[in-house]
């Protein structure tokens, strides 16, 4: 704002007015204030000028009251204490430069532009392409807003959107109506939710958020899972999921060797693979998934294996007959109702089974012949049947009678006169034998028990133990002896000679006794009849 006075005393440019524009929305009020302070007697003049004509505003009279210009009455009014023009609802044709001469002192001017601007409407974003727009594809977005003296933003969801000049530019149109988005090789996530923002000076309003489908893909197609076993145990819930990024959803059909399989769907099940006859030998299988607006297919990763049905219905057989040792032989085999078997395994009592001499395996291994039979054999059979996707197994419990044998009575020979002891009949049998026990050949009613217990030895305990047992269902029975002999104790008493001696000592006493007695009585003097 320079102010420089001419020669006349006529000042240009003071700062009278503040600075430009001021912008007002139509049909709103605007006051136009005064820098310079107004002095009694000044007189103000507001003149309007849109650069061709001018007409008068409104005028000051030194005397505090105003005139309005013919075009301006019951709009235009002037402040008296400090000569702010306010002018009412504004119109269009109110935009121009607003002159002020104060004539005072001197006589001062200056002029304010005033922007009367059309409230911001109507804000909507167009695309250059109808519906949904292929990946990569250019596309422009057109903006368009009434209003004057406009900006427009563009923004995608809240964030401005980077105008990088290259890929992503904007224009805005001559007229300031509208402005153009133009966005090369349209990216999936670009155009998700754009939003138009116009604005002038004093207000601003947002488009509707457009939303534009991209089509893109199918992308990343992936089978899963993508390592497997080479072998899927049959009628399992095992399955082939194929998934892609693709919009729209991308279809998918599926390949058995190369060959279309006529399955659709993002899931292959192992019943439909089944069900078609696939499976039984090792095969390639994929995926392809395509879109059907990008006329884009793509293949997935290649999973191989082969469907293996799991064992089942295992059962083993063993002889229902009574078996016994040294005499019987016995088939056991293993047979499964389904399952392809690949390793046969035959364990007993937990421990891995190899044939021998006497334990003769079928070419196969189905089965196990035992030649004769001995005691060992007894136990629990197991055959156990795999393949790669199971296992199982079955069990024969085999019982083999034998004994009794191996067959002793044990215990003290000798014991003292009332001590305790225990005769043990150890021997092995199956069944367990029957047992009896004998002494001297009687039989001692009520001991059928291994062990024979004596309490409190007596004399007439010693003699020949027998100890029989016998076996019902071999036939077989065994006997065996031992010798007891119950003496005196030792220590505590006297021996055998000792108490003879004293027999004998005491015999010999009494005779003496006696012998005195008689030989007494006949030296014994007596009155004599003499
Ligand atoms: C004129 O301006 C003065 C001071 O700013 C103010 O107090 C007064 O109310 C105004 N008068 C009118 C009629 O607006
Ligand atoms: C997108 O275009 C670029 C070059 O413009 C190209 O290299 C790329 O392969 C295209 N991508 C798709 C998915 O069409
Ligand atoms: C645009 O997308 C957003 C979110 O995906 C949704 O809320 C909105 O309704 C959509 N607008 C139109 C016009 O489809
Ligand atoms: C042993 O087998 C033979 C012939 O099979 C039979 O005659 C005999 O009775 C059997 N012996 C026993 C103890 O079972
Ligand atoms: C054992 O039994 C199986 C099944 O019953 C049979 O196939 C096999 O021939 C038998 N083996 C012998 C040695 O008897
Ligand atoms: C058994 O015989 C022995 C020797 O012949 C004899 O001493 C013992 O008293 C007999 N015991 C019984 C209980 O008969």
């Amino acid at each position: 704002n320079l102010c420089f006075c001419l020669p006349t005393g006529f000042c240009v440019g003071e700062y009278i007015l503040p600075e430009g524009p001021v912008d007002v929305i139509l049909g709103k009020d605007v006051t136009l204030k005064v820098l310079y302070k107004k002095q009694d007697g000044d007189i103000f003049i507001w003149i309007y000028s849109d650069g061709k004509d001018t007409s008068n505003v409104a005028v000051l009279r030194p005397d505090g009251s105003f005139s309005v210009g013919k075009a301006y009455k019951g709009r235009a009014s002037i402040n008296t204490t400090n000569g702010y023009l306010t002018l009412k609802s504004l119109k269009s044709e109110d935009s121009g430069d607003y002159d002020l001469t104060i004539v005072a002192a001197n006589t001062l001017s200056g002029a304010i532009k005033v922007r009367v601007l059309e409230p911001v409407t109507d804000v909507v974003i167009k695309s250059d392409l109808p519906g949904a727009i292929k990946h990569n594809s250019t596309v422009v977005l057109t903006c368009s807003s009434k209003g004057s003296h406009l900006t427009f933003t563009w923004l995608n969801k809240t964030k401005p959107i980077v105008i990088d000049g290259d890929r992503i530019t904007k224009e805005d149109s001559q007229d300031g109506l509208s402005s153009k988005l133009t966005i090369r090789d349209v990216l999936r996530y670009d155009l998700s939710q754009i939003v138009c923002t116009s604005a002038n000076t004093l207000e601003k309003q947002d488009s509707a958020p457009f939303n534009l489908t991209v089509n893109y893909g199918p992308e990343d197609v992936i089978l899963t899972p993508s390592l497997i076993a080479e072998y899927v145990p049959s009628k399992s819930n095992f399955n082939l999921t194929c998934s892609a990024s693709s919009s729209p959803s991308a279809t998918f059909t599926w390949f058995h060797d190369e060959k279309d399989i006529q399955a659709t769907g993002p899931v292959l099940t192992l019943k439909v693979i089944e069900e078609k006859g696939f499976g039984k030998n090792p095969a390639d299988y994929k995926c392809v998934a395509e879109n059907a607006k990008t006329k884009r297919f793509v293949t997935s990763n290649v999973v191989r294996f082969s469907v293996m049905e799991p064992i089942s219905g295992v059962s083993i057989t063993g002889p229902s007959d009574i078996l016994i040792a040294g005499n019987s032989s016995a088939n056991i085999s293993c047979q499964e109702k389904a399952g392809k078997v690949l390793e046969r395994v035959w364990l007993k009592d937990g421990k891995t089974l190899s044939p021998s001499t006497r334990i003769i395996f079928s070419s196969d291994k189905s089965s196990i012949f035992i030649k004769t039979l001995q005691k060992e054999d007894n136990g629990n059979y197991t055959c156990q049947l795999s393949n790669t996707v199971s296992k199982e197994n079955a069990h024969f419990k085999m019982v083999v009678n034998y004994g009794p044998e191996t067959f002793e009575v044990t215990g003290k020979k000798e014991v003292e006169l009332g001590d305790n002891l225990d005769l043990r009949c150890s021997v092995q049998s199956v069944p367990p034998a029957k047992i009896i026990w004998k002494i001297n050949g009687t039989v001692i009613p009520n001991e059928t028990k291994e062990v024979l217990s004596l309490k409190d030895a007596k004399y007439k305990d010693s003699g020949i133990y027998t100890c029989e047992a016998s076996n019902a269902v071999t036939g077989k029975n065994a006997t065996s002896s031992s010798t007891l002999s119950v003496k005196e104790e030792i220590e505590e008493g006297l021996s055998d000679g000792a108490i003879a001696g004293i027999v004998i000592a005491c015999l010999v006493a009494v005779g003496a006794a006696i012998g005195l007695f008689f030989y007494c009585r006949q030296k014994v003097p007596m009155s004599s009849p003499y």
